[in-house]
């Protein structure tokens, strides 16, 4: 008899069950299964969102085989020629031998040459003229061209002029469309 009461008592202690109580568990569990599943699905949200993000600035827009870097798509050739070859190529993919327009750029086309040298877009019609950039605007010689030659290809050194005929791979450049098309309603405004 004595034992049989003292078991209640235990199992009284050990699951106090009040119907209040287990309506609230059942609440906490609620709240928390739903913050979970609320937290999981904004999460995978804004991860799709920032992947969109990168793959419009970096791979996107830019065609197969051609990397993006800041404003710009450069493509890195694996074959070699002379220099009129490589911008009638590129000007075929719609681009041109590879131009830069500030520090970050050239320093990412250093960068990425490896230890290959690359025709790039600059030439001069002869050692007295100046050397301008395919679209025939001049180049402001803030990075030395070094030589007596009047084509520019990038080297471990820095940039330097060839002849025309000489065979090296080279780079093309062409603005990058995406920022292209975000800039057209700025642009028309
Ligand atoms: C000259 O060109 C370099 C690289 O293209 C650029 O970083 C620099 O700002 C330019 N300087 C001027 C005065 O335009
Ligand atoms: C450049 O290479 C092309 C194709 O190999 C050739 O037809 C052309 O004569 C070369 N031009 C110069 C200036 O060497």
């Amino acid at each position: 008899m004595a034992g049989k009461k003292l078991q209640g008592q235990c199992l009284r202690i050990v699951s106090p069950v009040s119907p209040a109580g287990l309506y609230c568990c059942y609440g906490v569990i609620i709240v928390l299964t739903g913050a979970v599943i609320a937290l999981s699905v904004a999460l995978s949200l804004s991860v799709r969102k920032s992947e969109d993000v990168s793959i419009k600035n970096t791979h996107g827009t830019c065609p197969r085989n051609w990397i993006g870097f800041g404003s710009k798509c450069f493509y890195f050739s694996e074959d070699i020629s002379n220099w009129t070859f490589s911008q009638n190529f590129c000007m075929k993919l719609k681009a041109q031998l590879a131009r830069f327009d500030n520090m970050e750029e050239l320093n990412f086309l250093r960068r990425y040459k490896g230890t290959f040298d690359y025709w790039i877009g600059l030439h001069r019609e002869s050692p007295q003229h100046p050397w301008r950039w395919m679209d025939n605007t001049e180049y402001n010689s803030s990075v030395p061209i070094r030589g007596v030659e009047d084509y520019a290809y990038l080297n471990n050194n820095g940039i330097s002029g060839a002849r025309i005929y000489a065979d090296r791979r080279w780079i093309c450049s062409k603005p990058n469309s995406y920022i292209l098309q975000c800039q057209i309603p700025f642009a028309s405004s």
